[in-house]
């Protein structure tokens, strides 16, 4: 794709409160960034570009710029405590990238895009070209938080071999830092393989929304002592294999905790628990972009009402021929 990679992927998480703002283009949160951001020279400049946020229209400018590292996201969990929660959202576009990267620790490109962005009715149609696309938006759209890129289905499960083909091309074709993948004990070796080849991994246990035909729906998980007992093992395991931190989705809160508790790395919940080391979830969902969202999304706002109202405001603004109005309208010089 001839993007640009990430040179500067180095720096620790800017530690202490009161970091001042920088003097990036658009307005950063104050907490996120180091002073010594803005003393950095030509020789400690990222190579990463990042869009214009004033302007919708894509002009990319180099800017100096520090990342969050894997191993500084690893070790905000030290002897399985986890002073401040991770904080991860979903990002597909680089436009969103933007407006998310200054308040998250992590932005996950998730294959919920496959129903978020392409009206898919699950993440299994998922390729790894869609993949490849919105994981380079977003790093080009983010300066300060780790990517990570889903793994779709049938692009890592047959082999350890087939799996770091697949990490290798999107890692290459984004920039991205680290890859995600479903899958417990089964997987494991897989992570393993891929951690010893210098791809970082997040492992997904509980609900995996590639597996819902196994599954049989997008239920809560860890009800029975089983399904429990699976999901406290896989987490394990793919603590054991090297995974960095590991997604778990719609387990029962007990189940979640004590997998919290069984594992190193920090665990990243989603519909799981607030004992977990982090939260993530689909953007659009906390949002309100959509008006059916699972149980366990919090609603932030109303952004479908917000959307709807406007357009509504547009298309009678036209009809009414009061839009375009004087101030929108070029008329000859003198
Ligand atoms: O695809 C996705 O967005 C995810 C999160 C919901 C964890 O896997």
């Amino acid at each position: 794709m001839g993007l640009p990679l990430n040179a500067d992927n180095a720096c620790p998480r800017p530690q202490g409160r009161d970091a001042s703002a920088t003097s990036l283009q658009h307005k950063p949160n104050p907490r996120s960034f180091p002073r010594r951001a803005q003393r950095l020279d030509a020789g400690t400049m990222s190579t990463t570009f990042q869009l214009d946020t004033s302007t919708s229209r894509a002009n990319p400018t180099p800017q100096p710029m520090r990342r969050l590292t894997v191993p500084a996201i690893r070790a905000r969990k030290a002897d399985g405590i986890t002073a401040e929660p991770l904080v991860m959202l979903t990002a597909y576009t680089a436009r969103q990238a933007q407006l998310l990267d200054a308040h998250c620790d992590l932005l996950l490109v998730g294959d919920s895009l496959g129903q978020v962005i392409y009206g898919l009715p699950s993440t299994i149609p998922v390729t790894l070209e869609m993949m490849a696309n919105h994981g380079a938006a977003v790093v080009r759209g983010s300066y300060h938080s780790v990517v990570v890129i889903d793994m779709p289905f049938g692009s890592y499960e047959r082999s350890p071999e087939q799996a770091f083909e697949s990490a290798a091309f999107l890692l290459k074709a984004t920039g991205a830092a680290a890859v995600k993948l479903e899958g417990g004990a089964a997987m494991a070796p897989t992570v393993a393989f891929l951690n010893q080849r210098g791809i970082p991994v997040m492992g997904h246990v509980g609900l995996t929304p590639q597996a819902v035909n196994v599954l049989g729906g997008y239920g809560a998980r860890g009800r029975s002592e089983a399904e429990a007992e699976k999901i406290v093992s896989d987490a394990i395991a793919l603590d054991q294999a090297g995974a960095f931190a590991i997604v778990i989705e719609g387990v029962v809160e007990p189940i979640a905790i004590a997998a919290t508790r069984a594992v190193s790395c920090p665990t990243i919940g989603i519909g799981a628990s607030a004992q977990c080391d982090g939260q993530v979830l689909v953007t659009e969902d906390m949002l309100g972009m959509f008006e059916r969202v699972p149980r366990f999304v919090k609603r932030y706002e109303d952004i479908a009402g917000v959307i709807d109202r406007t357009v509504a405001r547009y298309a009678e603004e036209v009809r009414a021929r009061t839009f375009p109005g004087e101030d929108q309208t070029y008329q000859p010089k003198g």
